[in-house]
């Protein structure tokens, strides 16, 4: 298998050749950071948020869904410090005219750091081997703890200088570190400037500043404008969630690596409202059960981990990444915040409108504080279709190109395959799709030998193949091949429904 940065592209020209993802307008030369998913992305894109969307509402009974507008009244994104707030650090190489994150550049030097100091442990790991202790060897390795206390040094400077907004101080810590331009190693930068990512547009007739609307940058503030309606419409009791998918846009600088940052994205967001004092206990139930839906997939579990926020967001009093093992390695996925009760008090504040909660049982009344997961999908579908993509050599010497997608998530569930197209065979084959099509996406397929079809269906992630032969006619039976073993197996046509749906149902996964 190819090294990570080989596999990104690898995963990327996959994804297009069978339809998963093309670069948007195309044949206009694409625009950058924008995707457009094909026939099947839209097929997988649309099971993960059926994933998302039933474990969040059908398996929680005091969480519901809703469908906000992208537009939202200008002074939502005042109120939620978007305007003033919603900033990228950015500076410019003057060589290169290269625009960096200020932020990203000594994310990028530390990642550099911790990678050595891997490195020293590999290599002692594999010299003491079973006598090896990391802990130990941590805390008196020269090297580590030259490497570690410089780390430690930068990521305290990076987080003062970012919570003052200090812009000065940060092109001083870039300055120290000696960091160059990652593409052409120069180091003439200018200094650090904040740069707003939302996107602009004028509504109606209405021209000037009067007219200007946002396309939102998150899909939370649909949330939080409407938890009185919900709240009070649904009979809601604290503590109670509403769900929400959509898109958001963000003018981001460095837009790259595929749908990992575009510029056109979609979220998968839930605000759980609670009482003032117990955000903790709940910040750790949503972290708990965040990992868990991940986990179910089976992707492997060595592939996550938590990393907390170094710079808590304006409006939060507890942050963490759920950061998955992308092919550009371990990148957020998934954040979970503690937001207090900054929005709805802000939304208060600016709309003059209350936004409480009376709770019957104390006869109180107060501004819920908020735990918020939110997740992108197209980062999601990143993360599946990279771990998915494998190939493989058989035991009879050739090779095979498998998504190993999970079932419940895979595109195509199975695929109905006639032997030969003719003795009555196709005929047969079609029955079988009638019978399943509405249960199940499925293709049917016969063209090639049936050797080349099954590898087609490999490459697209196809749970199960069903194969159609001439002794089908006379026994009713068919047989059914499994993706990831390969193992044949034949079985009664009137069981097919049964044996399919037991893998690729959404049981297995809760
Ligand atoms: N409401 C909180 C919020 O928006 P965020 O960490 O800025 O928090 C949440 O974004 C998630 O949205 C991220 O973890 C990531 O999965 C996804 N996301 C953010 N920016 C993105 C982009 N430019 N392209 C794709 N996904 C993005």
């Amino acid at each position: 298998m190819a090294n990570q940065d080989d596999k990104l592209k690898l995963v990327i020209s996959h994804a297009k050749e069978y339809g998963f993802v093309f670069p948007s307008s195309e044949i206009y030369d694409g625009l950058s950071a924008t995707y457009d998913y094909g026939q099947l992305g839209a097929e997988l894109k649309q099971n993960i948020r059926n994933y998302w969307w039933t474990a969040m509402t059908r398996m929680h009974q005091n969480i519901v869904g809703i469908d906000a507008a992208i537009f939202m009244h200008p002074t939502t994104w005042k109120a939620s410090g978007h305007v003033d707030a919603f900033n990228d650090p950015l500076i410019d190489n003057k060589d290169s005219k290269k625009r960096y994150r200020a932020d990203v550049l000594l994310e990028d030097y530390m990642a550099k750091s911790q990678a050595k100091i891997s490195r020293e442990i590999d290599k002692a790991k594999a010299r003491f081997g079973d006598a090896f202790d990391e802990e130990k060897f941590r805390a008196t390795n020269p090297n580590v703890l030259r490497a570690q206390e410089k780390i430690n040094a930068v990521q305290a400077k990076m987080k003062a200088a970012l919570e003052a907004s200090d812009l000065e101080a940060l092109k001083y810590l870039i300055d120290e570190c000696e960091i160059a331009d990652p593409e052409t190693g120069s180091r003439n930068w200018t200094e650090v400037r904040q740069f707003n990512l939302m996107f602009k547009t004028e509504m109606g007739a209405v021209s000037g500043e009067a007219g200007i609307i946002y396309l939102r940058p998150e899909t939370a503030q649909g949330i939080f404008v409407n938890f009185l309606n919900v709240q009070k419409s649904g009979r809601m009791k604290i503590p109670f969630g509403i769900a929400q998918v959509g898109k958001a846009f963000r003018n981001e600088i460095i837009a790259r690596q595929f749908i990992f940052r575009m510029r056109e994205f979609e979220q998968m967001e839930m605000q759980f409202f609670v009482k003032p004092g117990t955000e903790m206990e709940w910040y750790n139930y949503w972290k708990d059960t965040r990992i868990k839906w991940h986990k179910a997939l089976g992707l492997g579990e060595e592939n996550y981990k938590f990393h907390d926020h170094i710079k808590l967001a304006h409006y939060a009093n507890a942050a963490c990444d759920i950061e998955f093992n992308f092919p550009m390695g371990f990148k957020e996925l998934e954040g979970i915040h503690s937001r207090t009760d900054f929005d709805l008090s802000s939304h208060e504040k600016f709309s003059g409108k209350k936004l409480r909660y009376f709770d019957p049982e104390s006869n109180e009344s107060y501004v819920p504080f908020v735990i918020e997961t939110s997740i992108g999908l197209d980062r999601m579908f990143l993360a599946v279709l990279a771990a998915s993509y494998k190939e493989e050599k058989l035991d009879d010497g050739s090779e095979r190109t498998v998504l190993a997608i999970p079932a419940a998530l895979a595109p195509v569930k199975v695929a109905v395959l006639p032997l030969v197209k003719k003795d009555g065979l196709p005929e047969k084959a079609k029955e079988i799709v009638d019978m399943l099509k509405l249960d199940f996406n499925l293709q049917y397929d016969d063209k090639d030998a049936i050797g080349r079809r099954y590898r087609r269906q490999d490459a697209i992630g196809t749970p199960f193949c069903v194969t159609i032969d001439n002794e089908t006619l006379n026994d009713n039976c068919v047989t059914i091949r499994e993706r990831d073993s390969m193992k044949q197996e034949r079985v009664e046509i009137a069981k097919l429904p049964e044996i399919i749906r037991g893998k690729v149902g959404m049981q297995g996964l809760f």
